[in-house]
């Protein structure tokens, strides 16, 4: 279909096209797209890097889910010129992307790898030049080895040092220019993935893993996990509040993966389970972060097993913050365990003591996360750092149905704000077609397309790219 065609079908097809406008959202609003390191950088062998927990679980094979690696990933490393052209192009407000700990300092302490230092200020540097905000992010998934490997990384406190002593590098090496930091992605999957169900790095066991793994105690660690990427947050913002906040004017947050959670059916129940389900997954990083403790159902389930702040921690994570990124992009239905088994759906956690379905796209709704962070916990500011659909990776350039996810999710923000919800961003996820988490290079999610034979690895806009294009630019009818 040639280009004028394209965009007509857009504007006058797609329900929401025409009526949805950037003149609805506060002119500071930022509007930009996601990546992080490991999945779109490549050189994962040059120029100093060396491997991290996810170079090793994709070399490992991930339990059959499919076959890959970041090795070469998009060449985001080399490419980054042509890629930041793109999205000047495209109109990005920012560009929100991860920091490779082990491609700034290889081991995870001591040496700065100044080949690291040079390639992340060339980037930030050319993103400065075309306008478009650095949010970076220091931890997407990827520690590095030698720290899995001293102490095993996240299940051990000495990472609250160390994440520290890392992120004081990168505030004082980056921190004139970059002025919106998150230190940990996605704290609840990664905890959860990687420590619980096995399906992320460091691949560590569980009895009802998927995944073949061989080592940890998913009843505990991924309490262990998660609490230690709470104090490491609360640690380095507290650095980066003393130490550089009043000099660089810049401000901090953490990322969760939010979930919107529903009752199966309208019993007593259900609805308690739901409530549990939201405590369990949201409250597990918002209420340390908010009241500066686990929920209570949380403590009463989990016991002993779940680690506890002293008054001092408590005291550091709490409001240790300027700002939340959420991520978003499913909605659960949730039904009390056991009474109704619902062969569907899946036991999340021992401890959850509630089973959960995945809702399908049609049925999944932000609406419940932005209203529970709105009334429930302070209606504190709020990055949308992810939010994206997935398509088959050599899917169809001409992909309406990214189309009208997109126009769906941003005019739901679009309400939510009027009703009053703290939201100043959205990105897209992702910006191109990355090495996914649980599906390598088959399913994707970008506004981009790479032909990964293509030695040149050319990026192709898909049309949801000229459709995000024509939003920002406020020209639904332009490219
Ligand atoms: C969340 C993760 O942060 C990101 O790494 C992943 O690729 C997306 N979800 C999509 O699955």
């Amino acid at each position: 279909m040639c280009f004028a065609w394209t965009v007509l079908v857009v504007v006058f097809l797609l329900p929401g096209a025409y009526s949805l406008s950037r003149d609805e959202f506060p002119s500071h609003f930022v509007f930009g797209a996601s990546t992080s390191a490991y999945q779109v950088e490549g050189a994962a062998n040059e120029d100093g890097r060396k491997p991290s927990i996810w170079d090793t679980f994709s070399h490992a094979g991930n339990a059959n889910m499919y076959k890959g690696d970041g090795d070469v990933a998009c060449d985001g490393y080399h490419k980054y010129k042509e890629d930041v052209q793109l999205m000047a192009n495209m109109g990005l407000d920012a560009y929100r992307f991860s920091l490779s700990w082990s491609r700034l300092i290889p081991d995870g302490k001591g040496p700065v790898n100044p080949k690291g230092l040079q390639y992340y200020n060339n980037l930030i540097n050319e993103l400065i030049s075309h306008g478009i905000q650095p949010h970076v992010t220091l931890h997407h998934w990827d520690l590095p080895q030698t720290l899995e490997d001293e102490y095993e990384g996240w299940i051990s406190k000495k990472i609250v040092y160390d994440f520290t002593a890392y992120a004081d590098v990168c505030f004082r090496e980056f921190g004139d220019r970059v002025k919106y930091w998150t230190t940990v992605n996605e704290v609840n999957i990664f905890a959860m993935f990687g420590y619980g169900v096995g399906l992320g790095p460091p691949q560590r066991c569980s009895p009802f893993s998927v995944a073949n793994c061989s080592r940890g105690n998913s009843s505990t660690e991924p309490y262990l996990a998660a609490h230690h990427m709470l104090l490491a947050h609360a640690s380095a913002t507290r650095l980066y509040n003393k130490k550089y906040k009043g000099v660089q004017h810049g401000f901090i947050g953490l990322n969760v993966l939010t979930i919107s959670f529903v009752p199966l059916a309208n019993t007593s129940g259900d609805i308690i389970a739901t409530q549990r389900a939201h405590d369990f997954w949201n409250g597990w990083v918002l209420n340390p972060l908010t009241f500066g403790d686990y929920p209570d159902i949380m403590k009463r389930n989990v016991g002993s097993r779940l680690p506890s702040f002293t008054k001092k921690e408590s005291n550091m994570i709490r409001n240790s913050f300027d700002f939340l990124g959420i991520n978003f992009y499913n909605t659960f239905s949730v039904n009390s365990y056991p009474e109704s088994l619902n062969t569907e759906a899946i036991d999340f956690m021992p401890d959850f003591a509630a089973q959960i379905t995945m809702l399908p796209e049609n049925d999944t709704s932000i609406d419940l996360v932005l209203d529970s962070l709105k009334n429930d916990y302070g209606n504190v500011p709020i990055y949308i750092h992810e939010n994206g659909h997935k398509t088959p990776h050599n899917s169809s350039l001409n992909d309406f149905s990214r189309i009208k996810y997109l126009q769906k999710y941003i005019g739901a923000i679009a309400k939510s704000i009027r009703s009053g919800s703290n939201i100043k961003g959205y990105f897209v996820w992702s910006f191109m077609d990355v090495f996914e988490i649980l599906t390598g290079y088959e399913v994707s999610l970008g506004l981009y397309y790479t032909d990964l034979k293509d030695p040149d690895l050319k990026r192709h806009p898909k049309l949801s790219a000229k459709w995000y294009s024509s939003f920002l630019k406020n020209k639904p009818t332009e490219p």
